[in-house]
């Protein structure tokens, strides 16, 4: 009998990894071998490389997930005396707003709900008003509603405001171009497990050289410390404590794969194929998405969960995980949603296979179409 295949992840992170990737797990290294320093300092470089930020910036890894990273960054770039503008219109642009809070450091939010984009002019204006303001900060892709924000828009503002500028690409980099000639931010963080397609275990921040020089007495912690991390690494080309070696490894095999698939350009097109047919797929089921498509990125699409009153999460994504495909919960506040997610080892094959599982789960549920409650369908588009 053939085994069960283990379910794909269409989820924003862990997600499915390449049977490479999970090779380059086997072999143990010792944390401070050169053979384990060589890879860490490529796995950097490297990174560097696909920001092009090898002439102004660093890159600092750091264990634990993401917001470890986020958090670490912050404390890391950020004075006592900053005022910081968060641009927010989900979870983790709150996220970067709490986590100001515990920093102690000051901040103001320009909340623009669930789904809206930050407005550009209204970025400005804020700045504008208050000189106090020294750093923005911004979430490429908000991977709660998939909604990508006008990063460039905000970016050229902010430079032309004389600000600094912080972005959480977590769910970006890598298949979003980022590209440090152009993008003048000082911070920019993500992690192992998501467009690269690494295995969890750390992350990293890209942090402009200039501002991090002038860091080393800003963090409350010391182990969220990038400057001491950055510049322990520069001495002895160690990480300060234990590294998750088998995750880097990893990763290095991830980013071998990366390069081989034509680097963010090529992941990008692959991505933006599986959300092309993720989408038409959903919608010729009658599924209404949360987003138009002009701000539907290519990492997670939100979904209205159908109005049918037969229509329980719980049920549909219990279908959907027995045919061999993981779902994600959404994540809005006002809105029932669930999201599907476009990256990881997924090809559109894996997309179509999603899709059926989808149409035999409402089939299951006798629910005949995924089409949303009333109230969603008045909900204006942006
Ligand atoms: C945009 C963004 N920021 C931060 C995080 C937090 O990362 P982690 O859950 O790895 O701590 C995520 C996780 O999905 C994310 O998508």
């Amino acid at each position: 009998m053939q085994e069960p295949r283990e379910p794909y992840l269409l989820t924003p992170g862990p997600l499915t990894t390449s049977l490479a990737t999970k090779i380059a797990m086997l072999r143990d290294w010792g944390s401070w071998d050169s053979d384990f320093n060589d890879l860490t300092g490529d796995v950097c470089r490297r990174l560097l490389a696909v920001a092009h930020a090898g002439t102004t910036h660093v890159c600092v890894p750091l264990q634990g997930s993401g917001t470890y990273a986020v958090e670490a960054a912050l404390a890391t770039l950020l004075p006592w005396d900053s005022k910081t503008l968060v641009l927010t219109n989900g979870a983790y642009g709150q996220r970067v707003a709490r986590t100001l809070k515990y920093l102690g450091r000051d901040f103001t939010a320009l909340d623009t709900g669930d789904y809206l984009p930050p407005s550009p002019t209204q970025v400005d204006e804020m700045l504008a008003a208050d000189p106090a303001i020294s750093h923005v900060a911004l979430v490429h892709c908000e991977t709660s509603s998939g909604i990508l924000n006008p990063l460039e828009a905000i970016a050229k503002i902010v430079r032309l405001q004389d600000r600094r500028l912080f972005v959480d690409a977590m769910s970006s980099f890598g298949a979003l171009p980022v590209d440090a000639r152009e993008l003048p931010f000082d911070g920019l963080v993500s992690s192992a497990n998501k467009c690269f397609e690494g295995v969890p275990g750390f992350g990293f921040a890209l942090l402009r050289r200039e501002a991090l020089e002038g860091c080393a007495d800003n963090a409350h912690s010391l182990s969220l410390d990038l400057y001491d991390q950055w510049d322990y690494m520069n001495r002895t080309g160690q990480w300060r404590f234990t590294p998750p070696t088998h995750a880097v490894a990893a990763f290095a095999s991830a980013l071998d794969q990366h390069a081989a698939e034509g680097g963010a350009p090529g992941r990008l097109a692959r991505y933006a194929h599986n959300k092309t047919v993720l989408v038409e797929g959903m919608r010729a089921m009658g599924f209404l998405t949360l987003l138009d498509d002009r701000w539907m990125s290519p990492i997670i699409v939100t979904f209205h969960a159908p109005g049918h009153p037969n229509y329980d999460f719980k049920t549909f994504y219990q279908s959907i995980k027995r045919q061999g495909f993981i779902i994600y919960p959404g994540k809005l506040t006002r809105v029932d949603s669930f999201r599907i997610g476009c990256i990881g080892q997924l090809y559109e094959e894996q997309m179509r296979g999603a899709l059926s599982a989808v149409r035999a789960a409402l089939d299951e549920m006798a629910i005949p179409d995924g089409a949303p409650r009333l109230e969603d369908l008045t909900k204006p588009i942006f």
